[in-house]
């Protein structure tokens, strides 16, 4: 039996994991030639309109329109879809704040959705359970590169008529059963921030299919203005939009990074299924799960622990990881999104309890501990380590070697 690190063995990670220039394409040279336009703005320049072109292409859609973040592509695509106050929209428990800010800031109500132990995505059965008579709009989250159930879910939504928004933030080139991931609802959104697959400092993304859709996004994304040729005066305002508008040095950078986006989610989809492959029958712990005939570009890899059968806590296993060169961490975020103060104090608005208590919305609702039991439970055992399209075979081979090493050395011991 290894010693642990931790109780002073040899580390499992003997060389520090490997890296490289996200940023050594043709980010220069488009950068260089969106100054020489002479103009950084979105609608006389013509980078933001080629990223738009090949973002929409490389997507299979026909419409695509760049935000400033990728929070303001989810908030935009709520405003397109008509979600107002007093509306509810079902979305993750597991995700970003970034996924319910644009909620919020429409003054609809987050409603939370349970998800699966081990995809770690929203339970269409939990959503479906979810849906009253002020459901506007299912904002499905892809969470870490894996796909949620798209079939189960666009049916759902279907049946009852309302809106579906994909947040594709962490899932570039994720196919659910052969088709991307941010193709199947109403809109599509994707982040370019810089811990995504692809950066550009800050960026988001819109797709759709639906011209009516394009179009009231370009509006919601741009002061409620109308640029569209025939689209009129162009500034009869008739309700509020923020600017979340890309500009030119984003859309250059962005137009790079968009070259190399299938490499990256190559190497990250193979990492991630090879860890797989070899901790899978390893006792007591449940891989990142991607359903037959899906794939997943990993944004993180999170597996899961049988405290019981390994007879170690989380966190304990995480130490030890740490221990043997691997940082990882417990759970992706701490806590679901609804434990914050911000939903047990109904606080989105300092001074007031807005939007909860909206007359348009006129029911009540609580966020208790134990709304979503699964996805807590999958928070306290689940521990994520990182994945990176720059990380080598050792890399791989090692950090499989240190769970292996602390998993047996802990199935030993009972
Ligand atoms: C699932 C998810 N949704 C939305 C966002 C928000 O994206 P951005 O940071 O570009 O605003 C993020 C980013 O962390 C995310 O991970």
């Amino acid at each position: 039996m290894e010693q642990l690190a931790m109780f002073g063995g040899e580390k499992a990670k003997t060389v520090p994991y490997s890296t490289g220039k996200r940023f050594d394409g043709n980010e220069l040279k488009y950068l260089q030639e969106a100054l020489e336009q002479n103009t950084l703005f979105y609608w006389s320049g013509s980078k933001v309109k080629e990223m738009n072109k090949k973002f929409a292409a490389m997507c299979g859609m026909e419409y695509c329109m760049a935000t400033s973040s990728g929070t303001a592509a989810i908030h935009t695509a709520l405003g397109a879809v008509g979600v107002t106050e007093g509306d509810e929209v079902i979305t993750a428990p597991v995700t970003d704040m970034g996924s319910i800010i644009g909620i919020l800031y429409q003054n609809a109500i987050p409603v939370f959705a349970d998800i699966d132990p081990h995809t770690y995505n929203m339970d269409p059965k939990s959503i479906e359970s979810k849906i009253s008579d002020k459901t506007k709009a299912i904002l499905v989250v892809h969470l870490a590169g894996n796909p949620a159930d798209m079939d189960e879910i666009m049916a759902i939504a279907k049946k009852h008529n309302i809106k579906v928004v994909e947040d594709c933030a962490q899932s570039y080139m994720t196919y659910y059963k052969g088709q991307l991931v941010g193709t199947f609802g109403d809109i599509g959104c994707f982040s370019l921030n810089e811990f995504k697959h692809i950066s550009a400092g800050d960026g988001g993304m819109c797709v759709t299919n639906d011209f009516a859709l394009y179009e009231k996004a370009l509006r919601f994304a741009d002061k409620n203005y109308t640029r569209l040729e025939g689209g009129g005066t162009g500034r009869n305002i008739s309700y509020i939009a923020p600017n979340y508008r890309m500009n030119e040095l984003t859309g250059a950078v962005g137009l790079a990074q968009l070259e190399r986006v299938e490499w990256i989610c190559a190497q990250r989809r193979a990492y991630g299924d090879k860890l797989t492959e070899a901790i899978k029958n390893i006792k007591g712990l449940y891989p990142h799960e991607v359903r037959e005939g899906n794939t997943s570009s990993y944004w993180f890899y999170m597996f899961r622990l049988d405290e019981d059968v390994l007879g170690v806590d989380t966190d304990t296993f995480v130490q030890a990881l740490n221990a043997e060169g691997v940082p990882c961490g417990r759970g992706y975020t701490a806590h679901c999104v609804y434990e914050y103060d911000l939903f047990k104090n109904k606080s989105a608005y300092p001074g007031t309890h807005a939007p909860f208590d909206s007359p348009y919305y006129g029911k009540e609702i609580d966020y208790p501990s134990g709304l979503c039991p699964v996805a807590e439970e999958v928070l306290q055992t689940s521990i994520r380590i990182s994945v990176n399209e720059f990380y080598s075979e050792q890399d791989l081979q090692e950090t499989i070697h240190a769970i292996e090493k602390v998993a047996n050395y802990y199935l030993s011991q009972k």
